[in-house]
Formats: C-alpha cells, sequence, structure tokens
C-alpha cells in the first residue's frame, strides 16, 4: 500500500490548476443512464472514485470512454442491478437508482451500509422516490425498486438537506411524468452544475440555486456535451495549504464565489486572497489568527472542509472552536493531528483546538478522503519528516496531489 512522506516547513510558492469537481462529476456520469445517446463531459479529473463510477456504469451497460480530460458515455442499459461489491467502495454510487427506475421502471440497488464519517443512511432518497410513485423493498441488503407505470411528478419537501438524495431525486424528476416540486432542497454548487447539464439534455427546471427546484418532466433525454465546474473542496485545501506554511500561490481555475464561508474564515485567520483573472492569489505573511467554523450545508462552511481548516488552526494564535454539524463521526483526524503535537479536544459535535508553535513530524494514518489531506497540510507545515499511510483515501479525491504540492516547492513524495 502507498505512503506519503513529507518533510515539512517549505513555505508553498508557484501555481496549482484546480481540477474539475469530484462531487459534481459523479452525479453528472449517471446521468449516462438517462439517455442512449451520448453525453460528453469535460474538465474531468482522474480520481479513483470516478473509475468506480466508470465500471458500475460499465456493468450496467453504459461505457465510459476517456478522452484526454473528457469522458464520453454512451449505450443501452442491459442491467438494472447496482452490485454490492462496488456500492460498498464509494456511496455515490446510490446515485444510479434514480436515474435507472425513471428509465427502466426498476432498480436493484444495493444499500451502501455506514461508513468511516457516520451511518448515513438514505432515507431521503427513497421516501422521496416512493412519493414519485415507486413501490420500494428491502431484499437481502439490496434495495428493489419498481414502478410498473413509471414515476410521476410529486411535491417533496426534504425534512433536512440532502445533497444525494436532491441529486437522485433531480434525475428521477428528469423523467417522470408530470411537475415535480423538490423543496428544502441542497443548494450546493455541483446541484447546479447537474441541472445545468440535465437541461442541456433536455430538461425543464427552474430555481437552480435556490432550495425550490422544480422539474417538468421529460419522455425522453438526449445527448449534450457539458463542462465540469471547478473543484471547491481541492480550492480551499490548497487555499489551506498555502495558508499553513506561510506561503503565496495561486490558485488557477479556482473561483471565490463558490466559497465564501471559507474564505470568510480564511480571511478572519489573517489570510490574504487576491482575486485575479482565472483564479485567484492566497497569501499569509502575518501569524495565524484562532477562528471558529461551524460546518452547514451551502451556502455554510462545508463539512468537506473541516479537517483542512481544523489542521490550519491547529498551528494558529489563541484557541478555535469547530462544530461539525453534518455527520455524526467527522473526527477521525483528531488523534492523528495530536500525535503531531496539536492540541485538539473533541467532545460530541464540536473540537476544541488550541494552536500550538509547531507541529512536530510523525507516522500518520488516513482514515477518510478529507482526514488524510488534513494530515497532508499538517505535514507540510511540521518540523521534520511525516509518513502517512492508507493514502488510496487521498487518491479518491485528489488528483495528482503530490505532484501539484510538489511544483510549489514542497517536499513530498510518494512511497511505493
Ligand atoms: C455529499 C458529498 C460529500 C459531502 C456531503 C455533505 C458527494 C458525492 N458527496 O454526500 O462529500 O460531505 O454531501 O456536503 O457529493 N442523510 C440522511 N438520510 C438521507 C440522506 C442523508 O439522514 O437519505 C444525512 C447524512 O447521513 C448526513 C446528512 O444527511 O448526516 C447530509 O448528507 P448528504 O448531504 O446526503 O451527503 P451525501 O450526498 O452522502
Amino acid at each position: 500500500m502507498d505512503r506519503i512522506r513529507i518533510t515539512g516547513g517549505v513555505p508553498l510558492a508557484g501555481s496549482i490548476t484546480i481540477s474539475g469537481a469530484k462531487n459534481a462529476a459523479l452525479p453528472l456520469m449517471t446521468c449516462g443512464l438517462l439517455t442512449d445517446d451520448r453525453l460528453v463531459l469535460s474538465n474531468v479529473a482522474k480520481l479513483a472514485d470516478l473509475q468506480t463510477m466508470a465500471e458500475l456504469l460499465a456493468q450496467h451497460g453504459i461505457a465510459v470512454e476517456p478522452e484526454g480530460r473528457s469522458l464520453s458515455l454512451g449505450g443501452r442499459i442491459t442491467n438494472t442491478e447496482a452490485p454490492y461489491e462496488i456500492v460498498c467502495k464509494m456511496r455515490a454510487s446510490f446515485l444510479v437508482l434514480g436515474s435507472l427506475l425513471a428509465r427502466c421502471r426498476e432498480a436493484r440497488v444495493s444499500l451502501p451500509g455506514g461508513c468511516d464519517i457516520g451511518t448515513r443512511p438514505v432515507d431521503l432518497h427513497l421516501k422521496g422516490l416512493e412519493a414519485m410513485g415507486a413501490v420500494i423493498k428491502l431484499d437481502a441488503g439490496y434495495i428493489d425498486a419498481t414502478a410498473p407505470t413509471g414515476l410521476r411528478g410529486a411535491n417533496i419537501v426534504f425534512p433536512f438537506v440532502s445533497v444525494g438524495a436532491t441529486e437522485n431525486l433531480l434525475m428521477a424528476a428528469s423523467l417522470a411524468e408530470g411537475t415535480t416540486v423538490l423543496k428544502n432542497a441542497a443548494r450546493e454548487p455541483e446541484i447546479a452544475d447537474l441541472a445545468k447539464c440535465l437541461i442541456a439534455m433536455g430538461a425543464e427546471i427552474t430555481g437552480i440555486g435556490t432550495d425550490t427546484l422544480t422539474i417538468e418532466g421529460k419522455k425522453t433525454l438526449h445527448g449534450a456535451d457539458h463542462a465540469i465546474l471547478p473543484d471547491r473542496i481541492e480550492t480551499g485545501t490548497y487555499a489551506c495549504a498555502a495558508a499553513i506554511t506561510g506561503g503565496k500561490i495561486f490558485l488557477e481555475n479556482a473561483r471565490t464565489d463558490d466559497l465564501g464561508a471559507v474564505i470568510s474564515a480564511l480571511t478572519e485567520a489573517g489570510i490574504i486572497i487576491t482575486p485575479a483573472r482565472n483564479g485567484f492569489w492566497i497569501e499569509r505573511t502575518g501569524k495565524l489568527r484562532g477562528t471558529d467554523v461551524k460546518t452547514e450545508p451551502y451556502p455554510g462552511f462545508p463539512t468537506d472542509m473541516q479537517a483542512q481548516f481544523m489542521a490550519l488552526m491547529a498551528v494558529a494564535e489563541g484557541a478555535s472552536m469547530i462544530t461539525e454539524t453534518i455527520f455524526e463521526n467527522r473526527f477521525m483526524h483528531v488523534p492523528e493531528l495530536n500525535r503531531m503535537g496539536a492540541r485538539i479536544n473533541a467532545h460530541a459535535s464540536s473540537a476544541i483546538i488550541r494552536g500550538v508553535h509547531h507541529l512536530s513530524g510523525a507516522q500518520v494514518m488516513a482514515t477518510d478522503l478529507r482526514a488524510s489531506v488534513s494530515l497532508v497540510l499538517a505535514g507540510l507545515a511540521a518540523k521534520g519528516q511525516t509518513t502517512i499511510s492508507r493514502v488510496y483515501h487521498l487518491d479518491r479525491g485528489y488528483e495528482a496531489v503530490e505532484e501539484k504540492l510538489a511544483a510549489c516547492g514542497a517536499k513530498i513524495e510518494r512511497l511505493s
């Protein structure tokens, strides 16, 4: 299993190009199930999770062919079962349910089960599809869903915000009969990106960017070309890398408008952000200031940036409090950061971080995608050497992380 070794203490300097968003690419790829025509997605990152989605789609009959930084999807659905072996590797596999059901009137999709960051149920996805006329049964760990007369539009009010449930129902509603209204829908930029692609495929969706999406179902959708938006979490992560090392880097293709809450927190912590054409500069010249954040659905501070911001606060002046409101078990990076000399005390959904003067390199272990990158950030700032094991978590969501950081002067290498 690969490990990453970092010798810390080098302020980053240079430029990093931000890749296409993983969390947009995953639902966008499942749109390949909504049409027999060709769907071409551009600005696609090379990531293990997208490879997993390609495998899942291939066994449904949809071929996914890479063409440079694009993916070309096409084919007819030949199988409506999403097997446990793939779904258990990646929860986003569950996103095929809505499209398969809308298109084929039946689907059998393995339940994803819990994961390292919490139980993560899928009840909102299922209740929404039931409201649209699906009959859902649980059989041997699989969701058996049928809609013998097809899905029909419905008024669905989510009791709380779910990105995945909003995406699954948005895709299903695009091919349902009649009008669907999704209230208290997630407003993440990746959902707006999905809606744009669906519209390019012939769907009729209004309310994009708001918490109420109205979808007029169509009988069929057609092929389209769609460019995936830049990854706001990768952007925020590299912004934290510049900040934690006291460096200055340019983030090319990065957008500040999708990152409002993160930019506010970074600014409060003493980081200077200067927007430029096609990206922004990020720089720290003074000390880091302890800053409190609370994770929330978009436009709040993203849970996917919580671990990285905690690594940053570990070396800030004063104390900070980080509260996690989205997932119940998303502090696994805390003991690992503490092994590097951080002073973090987590209790229930909050963590108090007492900033230390410096972190010290250590052997640490990645536990999930964002936790692992927080250890990379800590390693970049730490005195001495840090070795991170289980980096396959990192490869799920960060493209060429060592190359991008090394190009800015970081002493980082992958050990096979
Ligand atoms: C997506 C992102 C993930 C991000 C998360 C929150 C992708 C591929 N993944 O995950 O990176 O951390 O949004 O921004 O885009 N919940 C239920 N029942 C449901 C659905 C969700 O109780 O049916 C709960 C979850 O357990 C969690 C919360 O709702 O506590 C939010 O989850 P959700 O927004 O659905 O996250 P994902 O779509 O799984």
